[in-house]
């Protein structure tokens, strides 16, 4: 099973002492949640091993890729401190190369299958998974405690293909929940094929008769490679995500066929969760903490029933935290959002070095980005490009000169300081198309303010928000002053008068 293997990524861990472990017992609602979120503001960049869930015999690990780029080139094979080019680069290799197909193994060589509990002996409480944040869940008309899962999940959209994604999924029952499947991805496409019908199309148009349920997989327990994939849209939705991923490594993915539906999962995952959604089978879902640190309403999604649990023995449970960013969504989907990014603007402006979604804003709402300027204008094509290449998350771009490190606030600062100019290097567009979760354009201020006040601007309508770009460049071909720069030499006497001072 090798490096695909979620046990010997661990125990690899381990040995390095790089997993943070909690041996106290900690409550699944709120406390561990709460826990995590500390863990990420103290900067503890370790996989987090709670070892006593309160109430469950199943110990659950946090933040596997974390928030370093370390994991995240590990899992790319690149070297770390080209994580970000890298990548982006190594990704279009292995789409374009088709990846390493997956093989397929027995049940004696599947650890997911040691254990298999089908029909009335599926039970969802067995699995430890959290109310995330304490608002969590409320709002469901079936609220039982407003738990989680967010882990990866795997969908068929064709035979060969594989897909892998994210979709929350609010525990209702024994053996239900409901599950955000958003109107843009690969899995809301392959729903709506099963059931011959848009998601949101009205119940007159609904063909019972033909519609097909979908299957759908969550896994958990599995290696940064399958985290990674799951947040990546780039990947083609008709795609094998797991030749992908075993193009990143060059060996196969082993796999097995999942117990009670036609979807195919890692053999070596340590939870498998199976089911399906009935067509038109819908109910209203709590809210739950978006990614951009609010939480998102109630909304109707549809239901899934779960036909089967597998497992390995002495199963550990992995959770992808969400809440109040930062936190592993924020990261793991603002590092495909920089990819996707530098992709984009460098088919324009090949003189683009780097690209930076700061996922302390939530993900995909901040970008910076580093070129060799060549021409006049160049930054505010990349700035336009950006917007377009992440659609409604975009809302402000900074462009900076190479020399600038743009994963450092402090250099950014400076360059925001002494080569900005705001009424000629400020660019910003008004009324741009936003996203539904967009926490100042939920709806007419006026309208839904309680007491009709308002501070100047009448109406913000849904979903409609403007657009800034920050140009943070030289101007070409003038003279500035000399930048001071640290000169090596000396940075060498500081490290050593450093290390004996902090020792
Ligand atoms: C931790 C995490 C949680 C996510 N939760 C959801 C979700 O609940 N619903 C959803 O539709 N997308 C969610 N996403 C985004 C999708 O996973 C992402 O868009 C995915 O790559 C779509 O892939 P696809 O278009 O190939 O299906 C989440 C992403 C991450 C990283």
């Amino acid at each position: 099973m090798g490096i695909f293997d979620f046990r010997q990524f661990l125990d690899n861990l381990d040995r390095n002492g790089e997993i943070f472990r909690v041996p106290v017992e900690v409550d699944t609602l709120d406390e561990m949640g709460a826990f995590i979120a500390r863990a990420d503001y103290e900067d503890i960049n370790k996989p987090i091993l709670f070892e006593k869930p309160k109430g469950f015999d199943i110990p659950v690990l946090a933040n596997t890729v974390g928030h370093t780029y370390r994991r995240m080139a590990e899992a790319f094979g690149v070297p770390e401190d080209n994580a970000l080019p890298g990548s982006a680069m190594k990704m279009m290799q292995v789409l374009k190369s088709g990846g390493v197909s997956p093989v397929y193994v027995g049940k004696d060589k599947a650890p997911c299958k040691e254990i298999i509990i089908k029909g009335d002996d599926v039970d969802l409480s067995l699995l430890p998974a959290l109310r995330l944040n304490p608002q969590d869940g409320v709002g469901s008309p079936d609220f039982t405690e407003g738990r989680y899962f967010t882990s990866v999940c795997v969908s068929k959209p064709k035979e060969g293909a594989h897909n892998l994604s994210y979709h929350r999924f609010e525990i209702t029952g024994k053996n239900t929940g409901t599950v955000w499947i958003f109107r843009g991805t690969g899995d809301a496409k392959s729903m709506e094929e099963a059931w011959g019908s848009k998601i949101d199309a009205p119940s007159s148009t609904w063909d019972r008769d033909n519609a097909k349920p979908f299957p759908m997989a969550f896994i958990f327990g599995v290696t940064p490679e399958f985290i990674l994939a799951g947040a990546n849209s780039a990947l083609p939705h008709e795609n094998d995500d797991f030749a992908f991923i075993g193009g990143l490594r060059e060996t196969a993915v082993e796999m097995i066929k999942c117990e009670t539906i036609d979807v195919d999962v890692p053999a070596s995952a340590e939870i498998v969760v199976e089911g399906v959604f009935k067509p038109f089978n819908w109910a209203t879902q709590g809210q739950f903490a978006s990614f951009n640190g609010f939480y998102d309403k109630p909304r109707r999604r549809p239901i899934f029933d779960v036909t089967a649990i597998t497992m390995r023995k002495n199963a550990i449970y992995q959770h992808v935290h969400i809440g109040r960013p930062l936190n592993e969504c924020n990261s793991i989907a603002a590092f495909f959002r920089s990819v996707r990014t530098f992709t984009q603007v460098k088919e324009i402006l090949p003189n683009v070095v780097d690209v930076f979604v700061d996922p302390s804003a939530g993900c995909g709402f901040t970008v910076y980005i580093a070129i060799n300027k060549a021409r006049i204008g160049e930054p505010k094509m990349a700035m336009m490009r950006a917007y377009t290449a992440l659609a409604g998350f975009c809302k402000h771009v900074f462009v900076y000169d190479a020399d600038i490190d743009i994963r450092n606030p402090r250099d950014r600062d400076w360059a925001l300081a002494h080569r900005f100019i705001p009424d000629r290097d400020l660019m910003i567009i008004p009324n741009v198309m936003g996203m539904n979760i967009e926490p100042m354009a939920q709806g007419i201020v006026g309208s839904n303010a309680k007491l009709g006040v308002y501070d100047g601007y009448p109406e913000i309508p849904l979903n409609v928000r403007s657009f800034m770009g920050v140009d943070c460049t030289i101007p070409l071909g003038l003279k500035i002053m000399q930048r001071v720069v640290p000169e090596p030499e000396i940075e060498a006497r500081v490290d050593e008068l450093w290390s004996q001072v902090v020792a």
